[in-house]
């Protein structure tokens, strides 16, 4: 069946988790951060998920933004930085994440090619707007769709339920495209076509579902439809 629609993951495909670790380690009077800043966005990228399952598993939801604040909470601490303007300043840039710089072009010319395009992802509304607005891609976006409809993470099988009760169609009609191994091997298990964009260099998780296509970055998308 044709690709009818193109739905992408936000946090590591659409928008880049490590830019406000880097961008806060850039600025004045944060030179603690010049040596951690990588440490410290992983760490506090793994527990932001690790917290994201645990809660889907246990029943027990809240939203990603007190997710993503635990998480930062967390890997703040465990890397020795208790500065709370730190920590207001890296909540604040997580809401402006930038795009990685493919993005606005390759959505362009999915649009150019009639195809729905959509964000699916754990980020609340109000995270997913701050993200989308600042990197202005809200008129590339056909929708924004956020577990909060469903109260319940990725990768739950009612989140990826939500791209055909948006779109209609069915399942091999639509192209799901993630940076996460373990939401692409999820999406791919559901019955979505898949695209794993491997920006580091990862190797394919050991899981039932793998992905169908794996590229580096976004720039060779339409070379699957
Ligand atoms: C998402 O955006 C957490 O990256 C994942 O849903």
């Amino acid at each position: 069946m044709p690709i009818k629609s193109a739905v992408f993951d936000a946090y590591g495909t659409l928008f880049d988790v490590t830019a406000a670790a880097r961008e806060a380690a850039g600025e004045p009077g944060q030179e603690a951060l010049a040596d951690t800043w990588q440490g410290l966005a992983a760490t506090w990228r793994a527990k932001q998920l690790e917290y994201s399952w645990l809660r889907a598993i246990r029943g027990d939801h809240t939203d990603f933004w007190t997710v993503t604040q635990d998480a930062l909470d967390y890997a703040l601490e465990a890397h020795g930085l208790g500065d709370p303007a730190l920590r207001e300043r890296l909540a604040q840039l997580y809401w402006q994440l930038s795009a990685y710089p493919e993005v606005p072009a390759m959505l362009e010319r999915l649009k150019a090619r009639g195809l729905n395009t959509a964000i699916l992802s754990n980020g609340s509304p109000g995270m997913l707007e701050g993200a989308v607005q600042s990197a202005g891609l809200d008129a590339l976006l056909d929708a924004v769709l956020s577990v909060e409809s469903v109260g319940i993470f990725k990768p739950a099988a009612p989140v990826y339920d939500l791209v055909n009760e948006r779109f209609g169609g069915t399942k091999d009609e639509v192209l799901f495209v993630s940076s996460n191994g373990w939401d692409v091997s999820s999406a791919a298990r559901y019955g979505f076509r898949t695209l794993w964009v491997n920006r580091a260099g990862l190797p394919v998780d050991r899981m039932p579902g793998t992905p169908d296509t794996i590229h580096s970055d976004l720039t060779t998308l339409e070379e699957v439809l």
